[in-house]
This record gives structure tokens, sequence and C-alpha cells, in this order.
């Protein structure tokens, strides 16, 4: 029996003498991609029979709906979806306080987070921002191969660029902060500003954009390269890109909701996530995130975050409430509405 097994049964036995199990029933809100969502709500309803109902939205709508639902709370965990919006959760009271005994099992960089946050939220995976382009798009349209974030405002990509809505989703969101990083907030800005011209939609979802761009409908998709990569390992021809100039990535994060109905089964859950074997399902629906678990297997495919040239990204400023309310708010006031 495994570590993690042996403490699932201890935890069952210590919850039986007290007879508060009753419910056996967890609501969890997930903002990672929809089929690794299904097979961790499925595979923790295996493993220890509480009856798991899952709902998946993009992280800014998930952060969105627990505020909504702050004063008479629906769920009980929110797993996955990039960590800004964790952290200002964690910022407005909307989770919960709690240190795992999976913890020093992580990397320091999923721990630093919930540090970060009084233990409000932790990290559960990581993955670099970047891009996707269709390659048979590209020659079609007599396209030069993008290599930089620059390449992307070029008149000769208009209305061949996609991404998603930053107030939705939590990669867009990662976006629209990368740049503030990376030309500071004037130039930044500035850029979004170049790109939106080139913009043929936002997407609500983060991924959407490159799987528009394997079916064709998109020459570009700015995502995160994991779910670049997943679209070139199912046959699709994507060619993922690191931008030259340098890039953002996320800590995809969990947090347990504040006032959870469910808050035995809620823990219940968080240390099973935390665990190397919930965390290598992800190999089986190509996540191809970082595992925050050290011992859990990053598969060959996964974009190799040692070889990008990654930002310092500031997590504590843009994951902080002032910071991202005012951003989104002067995305929707100047960049939005600008014609294309
Ligand atoms: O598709 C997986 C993923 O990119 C995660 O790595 C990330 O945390 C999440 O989706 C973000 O989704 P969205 O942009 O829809 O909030």
């Amino acid at each position: 029996m495994n570590s993690y097994k042996m403490m699932l049964g201890a935890a069952a036995l210590a919850i039986g003498s007290t007879g508060a199990a009753q419910a056996e029933k967890l609501t969890l809100y997930c903002s990672a991609q929809e089929d690794w969502c299904q097979l961790m709500a499925n595979s923790f309803q295996d493993a220890t029979g509480v009856e798991v109902a899952m709902t998946r939205k993009s992280s800014g709508e998930t952060f969105a709906q627990i505020k909504a639902e702050s004063s008479n709370p629906k769920g009980d965990v929110w797993w996955g979806g990039t960590g800004d919006p964790h952290l200002q959760a964690a910022e407005e009271g909307l989770t919960a306080e709690y240190i795992s005994p999976m913890r020093d099992q992580l990397h320091p960089w999923a721990i630093s987070q919930a540090e970060s946050a009084g233990n409000k939220t932790i990290g559960i995976y990581s993955g670099a921002l970047g891009y996707g382009f269709n390659t048979e798009l590209l020659a079609a349209n007599n396209l030069p191969e993008p290599t930089s974030w620059a390449d992307l405002t070029k008149p000769e990509f208009k209305g061949h660029v996609q991404m998603a809505n930053p107030n939705s989703s939590g990669t867009a969101y990662t976006t629209l902060a990368t740049m503030m990083q990376l030309f500071g907030e004037d130039g930044g800005f500035d850029y979004m500003k170049s790109l939106h011209a080139n913009i043929n939609q936002y997407t609500k979802s983060g991924s959407a954009p490159i799987k528009a761009a394997g079916r064709g409908e998109t020459t570009v998709g700015i995502v995160f390269m994991h779910d670049a990569v997943k679209q070139a390992v199912a046959g699709f021809p994507i060619t993922v890109v690191a931008p030259a100039e340098g890039t953002g990535f996320e800590i995809g994060s969990m947090s347990i909701i504040d006032g959870a109905r469910n808050m035995d089964e809620a823990k219940q859950f968080y240390d099973w996530a935390l665990s190397a074997d919930a965390q290598n399902l992800a190999l089986r629906v190509n996540a191809f995130q970082v595992p925050s678990n050290m011992g859990a297997e990053t598969s060959d495919a996964a974009p190799d975050m040692s070889a990008i040239k990654l930002i310092d990204y500031d997590f504590k400023t843009y994951g902080s409430s002032e910071t991202r309310k005012r951003l989104l708010k002067k995305w929707d006031d100047d960049v939005s509405t600008l014609p294309q």
C-alpha cells in the first residue's frame, strides 16, 4: 500500500469515528483542460467513493463565480487554472487556509505560492506562455514564421491571431501581465493595442485559440505552450513558439473555498491531488504542464522550462486584487473598444 493510500485509510477511520462523513460529496470547480478535469473527478471518486460534481470554467470565470457565491458558497475545491486569480481569491478571503501533510513532497515554487497567500492556495503545476501556429495556413498565406511577440503585431498578421479574453481566461490575463512586465505598463498597453489590430476573435477559454488553429480556423493561437504541444501531439500541423523577447509563466493552483459545505472531502481531495499518483494522471490526457509533486513524472513532450527565456513573473503584484482589477478595466476601456 503506498503512503497516500495509508493516509486515506487513516483519514477515513478518523472521519468514521466522528460520524461526520455521511455526505461523502464534493463539488469541484475545475479550470484546467476539460479532459483532465473529468479524469481527476472520476479517479478521485473511484479511489475514495466520494461522489464528485465537477464543472469546468475558465480561471477568471471561476473566480467571479466563487466571489458571487461567497455569501452562500456552493463549491468546495477550486482545482487548476492560473495562479493569479487564486491569489486574488486568497487576498479577498474567498478561500480557506489549509496546510496539507503532502506539502513536503512539492517543489519550492509550489510552496512559495502558498506562503505568499497565507496558505490559502498552492501550486499544482507550472507552464510557460507562448503561441502556436498552423504551418499549412502560414504557408498558404505566404506568411513568414513568427518567432517573437513583436512578429504577431506586424500588419501581415492582420486577422490571423486569436487569443482569449483576459477577463474570463487566466491564460489571456497571463498574456496581459506578461506584456506589462516585458515592456512596462505604457509599452505593454501599446503592445496589446497593436496586437488587437490583428486579433480575429477573443475566446472565453484560454486553450480555445490553439484548438481553432489545429482545425485551421486561425493561423496563430496565443496560449500556454503545453496546450500547443497537446495539439501537435494529436497530429495537427502546429508549431510551438517560445517568443524571443522572453515570456511569462503560470503556477497553476488549487484552493479550498472558504465556507465549503464538504470541508472533510475538500481536504481529502486536496491531499490526493498533491500526490505523485494523482499528478501522474496528467500523462493519460496529454496534459504537458510540469507537476508540482517532485516525485511525479513530466512527459518528454513537455516544453523544457529550463530552455525557455522566462521572465521573473511577479505573482504577488499581478495576482493582487488591485492590479488585476485595474489592468482588466484598462484593457476593457482602452484596448477591447478599439476598432479593428
Ligand atoms: O488548458 C490547460 C490550461 O492552459 C492550464 O494550464 C491553465 O491553468 C488553464 O488552462 C487556464 O485556462 P483559462 O485560460 O481558460 O482560464
